[in-house]
């Protein structure tokens, strides 16, 4: 596909000399993507596959993308979260030639439309992060689904719908579930939501965390993650959880569990992580004055903004990204970028050091699919292991961190029942 004037639709082109600048920053700390990107430019192994892609528009996304062209790929690309996007970024991609639908706090209608934008440009394989654009694809455009190879999911709620659709028969074609390699969840998910979180935390309220009551709503890895981070600035973490076995491994990593409804008078800072709707709800009533509400799960569905609103006798932005709620009994509750994900709209999203792992898995996995389409079927699939192992061992080199490996002794020890001597 060729550029023309109107293939794109983000909010300043004078803005990406400083979008490249920060795309080449993060690329610093990018070396396993780096390597993908160079052997991608020798193979092509997506020479002249149309790719779709609806992600959060940041510098690490850019060096994913910018990746998938040098493989060959024609990239076309909008934003997953109408919040998320780094305009920046966006002019800059343009500038490479990716044709760019994504500005920052764009309506619903514009969102939506930007990802009509990618599907016009009949993707051959989706690269999805929070399922919107295979969603939308499979709901409104059946017809383009012939165009479709196969395509990669990013995210734990993107996840979760998927494997919902291939319940009810409704996908109609494979997709590898990036984040279920270890490569991804172990890392972005705890220590790249931890971090980012409080990142957006604290650059849109600069508020003390020592000696806060902070609670984590949600122990899956983003909030194993954010837990303790948190308790590393000296908060006084407190986790709710839905999942018995998960609020016990809270408990035993020493973290004070109880129910939203109990901890709510005390709360200081609440913040969601669990892919779950209306998580903060009625509890609200109970939140004492000042409190300030977030979420970094993927949809801003996770606090009941409609429940708050009606307790609400007036709204007001007080600060970038903080809305205050004055209720109709004078306290006063705090909400932070609209329930929208905490850290990628008030903050830049996970390091770059960790999105090189996720999106390592996203090139070689997108490679997979192009390689392997014709033997899968419509169904989610794992990264395979080889590919997971692989990166793990390719950022511990450039981390310059060796390991030791089996003795032939070890093996055969290993592969051995008979005797246990
Ligand atoms: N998801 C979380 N952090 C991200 C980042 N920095 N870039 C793209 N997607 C992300």
């Amino acid at each position: 596909m060729t550029q023309t004037e109107t293939n794109y639709d983000v909010k300043d082109l004078a803005l990406a000399p400083k979008g490249r600048d920060r795309i080449a920053w993060a690329a610093i700390e990018m070396p396993v993507l780096r390597l993908v990107r160079e052997r991608f430019e020798r193979e092509k192994p997506l020479e002249g596959l149309r790719l779709g892609c609806c992600l959060h528009i940041t510098t690490e996304t850019a060096n994913l993308l910018l990746t998938l062209k040098a493989g060959g790929a024609l990239v076309t690309a909008c934003a997953s979260n109408p919040l998320s996007t780094q305009d920046d970024v966006a002019a800059a991609l343009v500038e490479f030639g990716i044709p760019t639908y994504a500005i920052k706090g764009e309506d619903n209608t514009t969102y939506y439309r930007h990802l009509d934008a990618v599907l016009d440009s009949r993707p051959n394989q989706t690269m999805d992060d929070g399922c919107d654009l295979v969603s939308r694809l499979h709901q409104d455009r059946p017809h383009q689904i012939v165009d479709v190879q196969g395509g990669t999911e990013e995210t734990t709620t993107g996840v979760i719908r998927l494997k919902a659709m291939e319940k009810d028969g409704a996908l109609k074609f494979p997709i590898v579930a990036v984040n279920e390699a270890d490569t991804k969840h172990m890392f972005d998910n705890r220590y790249g939501t931890g971090q980012s979180t409080l990142d957006g935390l604290l650059r849109a309220t600069n508020v003390l965390l020592a000696g806060k009551v902070f609670v984590v709503c949600g122990y899956g890895w983003c909030g194993k993650g954010l837990a303790s981070r948190a308790r590393g600035l000296g908060a006084h973490v407190v986790v709710t959880e839905v999942d018995p076995i998960r609020a016990l491994e809270a408990v035993m990593d020493g973290f004070q569990v109880t129910t939203l409804e109990e901890i709510a008078p005390k709360a200081d800072i609440v913040i969601t992580v669990t892919g779950n709707l209306n998580v903060v709800d009625r509890q609200i009533r109970k939140l004492k004055d000042g409190a300030i509400i977030g979420n970094s799960g993927h949809f801003n569905d996770e606090i009941n903004i409609g429940f708050l609103d009606e307790l609400a006798e007036s709204r007001r932005i007080v600060r970038d990204f903080v809305e205050e709620f004055k209720l109709f009994d004078g306290r006063k509750l705090y909400l932070l970028a609209d329930g929208r994900l905490l850290n990628l709209s008030a903050a830049e999203g996970h390091p770059a050091a960790v999105m090189d792992m996720s999106f390592a898995n996203q090139a070689l996995s997108a490679e997979w699919v192009a390689k392997q389409h014709s033997t899968l079927e419509p169904k989610v699939y794992v990264v395979p292991r080889d590919i997971d192992e692989e990166i793990a061992r390719l950022k511990l080199t450039a981390m310059g961190i060796p390991i030791d490996v089996l003795t032939e002794e070890q093996k055969v020890y290993l592969a051995s029942w008979q005797s246990g001597t």
